[in-house]
C-alpha cells in the first residue's frame, strides 16, 4: 500500500520514534531489532531512553577498538581539520603510508594495496583482479581462464559479484541472472577442490574466508588451507582470502588464517570492517609476484593499471588517517594477542559450563560462535514466535538483559567484542549469557518473539 508522505516540520519529526521514521522513510531491507542506539563509549552502548547495553556484537566485527575510542576521534578531528577528501587523481600520501603498514607489518610480504570503501568492494577488486589475471594467463588455446571457486555457507558481500560468489541461496533469490563463472564447493573439503580443478582447467582463482563468519562461524582447517595453497601454486591459480570479518586482529593475529597456517602467503586479501574501526574503508592487498614464469611477466600487484578500476571515495585522506590510527593502536597495544587470550578464556568458560543449550563453541580469537541446541529451547509461547529463528530468539533474550550479540545463521550466536575488551567486561557478558541460558533451559521458560 502506498501511504501518502506528509511533509512534517522539525517538531513533529522529533516526536517520531526512530522506528516510525525508518518504517516510513527507509527501504525495509533490514530486519531490525527494537533498539535505537544513540551514544557509545568503549564496549558500552546507550539507547535513546538512556538504557545501557554491553555491546558484544561490535557492529558485526567493525568497532575493533570499541565505540568512539579517543584514538579514532582524535585522528578524525585532526585530519578533518586539514583535508577530508581529495580525488585519486592526486597523490594521497595516507594511502602510501597505510599500504606500507599493511605490506610490512600485517602481511610481512611484498605487495600493494587498492583502497575502497567496504568489504563487498574489496572482494569486487579481488574478483576483477582474478578475471584480469585469467585473461593475461589463458589456456594453451588462448581462451581466458575465468572460473572462480568459492564455498558453501560463504559470504562475500552484496554487490552482484559478491552475491554470485557467496555460497548461500538466500542472498541470490530474486536477483538472477547473476555474474557467471562461480562454482561453490563444500568448505574444508580439499578433495572436492582437487576434483573441481581437475574438471575445470579454466579455474583461475579460489576465494575463501579463513573463518566463515556470516555462514555460522566455521574455521578453516590447516590441512584445507595448505591444500589450497599447494594446488594454487601448482596450477598458477590465485589464492584469495576474504579476511573482511576475520582479519585485522579479530582472530588473534593480524590475518585470519595465521592461527591455522601462518606460513601461507596468499595472492590477494580483502579487508574492511575492523580496519576502520567504524569509519568506512576497504582494502584489497595484492601480492608482488610475476603472473607467470618468464622474464617479461608483470607482477600481479601491477596488472590493475590506470583506468582498470577505482572509486571516488576509496582511500580518502580521512579514511586513511583513521585506519592508520586503528592499526597503530592494535600494534602498539598488542591487541592481536589480547584478542587471542580473551577468546580462549571465553571458549574455555562456555565449554566448561557443558550447558544443555550450547552444543559447541566455534571460532578463533574474538570471532566466536555459540552453537545452540534448538531442541533444548523452550517451546514458543506465542503463535508466530515459532517462525523466529532460534538464534534470533536468544539474541533478543540477551538484548533484553542488556547484552548485544549477533546471529550467524539459524542456530549460532556470535560474539565479536572490541579487541581491547577487558576481562571485567568479559566476565559481565559471560554472567549475562549464563543467566539467560539457564533461564531459557528452565522448564517453564519463555523467550521473546
Ligand atoms: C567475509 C565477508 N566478506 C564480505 C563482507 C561484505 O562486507 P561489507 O558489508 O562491508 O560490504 C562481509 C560482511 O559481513 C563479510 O563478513
Amino acid at each position: 500500500m502506498n501511504l501518502p508522505l506528509p511533509i512534517v516540520g522539525k517538531a513533529a519529526t522529533e516526536a517520531q520514534s526512530a522506528h516510525e521514521l525508518l518504517a516510513r522513510y527507509t527501504v525495509p531491507n533490514y530486519g531490525r531489532l527494537a533498539l535505537a542506539p544513540e551514544r557509545g563509549e568503549g564496549v558500552w552502548l546507550w539507547d535513546a531512553g538512556g538504557r545501557q547495553y554491553l555491546d558484544f556484537g561490535g557492529g558485526v566485527a567493525v568497532t575493533s577498538l570499541g565505540h568512539c575510542p579517543p584514538v579514532i576521534t582524535r585522528a578524525l578531528a585532526a585530519q578533518a581539520g586539514k583535508l577530508i577528501h581529495c580525488s585519486n587523481w592526486y597523490e594521497i600520501r595516507g594511502q602510501g603510508e597505510l599500504g606500507k603498514f599493511l605490506t610490512e607489518t600485517v602481511m610481512e610480504s611484498p605487495g600493494k594495496t587498492l583502497f575502497c570503501n567496504s568489504g563487498a568492494e574489496a572482494n569486487e577488486a579481488l574478483i576483477k583482479l582474478a578475471r584480469k589475471f585469467g585473461h593475461a594467463t589463458p589456456l594453451p588455446d588462448g581462451t581466458p581462464r575465468t572460473g572462480i571457486l568459492t564455498f558453501f555457507n560463504s559470504f562475500h558481500g552484496r554487490t552482484y559479484a559478491g552475491i554470485s560468489a557467496t555460497g548461500q541461496e538466500k542472498v541470490k533469490t530474486g536477483f538472477a541472472p547473476l555474474v557467471p563463472g562461480f562454482t561453490h564447493l563444500p568448505y574444508n573439503d580439499f578433495a572436492a577442490v582437487e576434483k573441481a580443478v581437475a574438471e575445470a582447467p579454466d579455474t583461475v582463482a579460489i576465494l575463501v574466508e579463513p573463518v566463515q563468519g556470516e555462514g555460522g562461524v566455521h574455521v578453516a582447517t590447516a590441512d584445507f588451507l595448505r591444500g589450497l595453497a599447494r594446488i594454487c601454486r601448482e596450477k598458477n591459480i590465485l589464492l584469495l582470502f576474504d579476511d573482511v570479518q576475520s582479519g585485522i586482529g579479530r582472530c588473534g593475529h593480524w590475518c585470519g588464517w595465521k592461527t591455522a597456517a601462518p606460513e601461507i602467503i596468499p595472492d590477494g586479501v580483502s579487508w574492511a570492517k575492523g580496519i576502520g574501526g567504524g569509519f568506512p574503508i576497504g582494502a584489497a592487498w595484492i601480492r608482488q609476484r610475476p603472473i607467470q614464469p618468464g622474464p617479461d611477466a608483470p607482477d600481479l600487484c601491477d596488472i590493475l593499471g590506470p583506468g582498470t578500476h577505482g572509486t571516488t571515495y576509496g582511500g580518502s585522506p580521512l579514511a586513511c588517517a583513521v585506519a592508520s590510527a586503528v592499526l597503530t593502536e592494535i600494534h602498539e597495544k598488542g591487541l592481536c594477542g589480547h584478542a587471542a587470550a580473551i577468546g580462549a578464556e571465553i571458549t574455555d568458560t562456555v565449554q566448561g559450563w557443558d550447558h544443555p543449550l550450547v552444543r559447541e563453541v566455534r571460532g578463533a580469537g574474538l570471532l566466536l560462535g555459540f552453537v545452540l541446541n534448538p531442541d533444548a529451547l523452550p517451546v514458543p509461547a506465542a503463535a508466530g514466535e515459532a517462525a523466529t529463528l532460534p538464534s534470533i530468539r536468544v539474541v533478543k533474550a540477551l538484548m533484553a538483559e542488556g547484552l548485544l550479540s549477533v546471529a550467524a545463521g539459524p542456530e549460532v550466536i556470535r560474539w565479536l567484542p572490541p579487541l581491547n575488551v577487558t576481562r571485567e567486561e568479559t566476565a559481565t557478558a559471560l554472567g549475562i549469557l549464563r543467566r539467560v541460558l539457564d533461564r531459557l533451559a528452565a522448564p517453564a521458560a519463555t523467550v521473546p518473539a
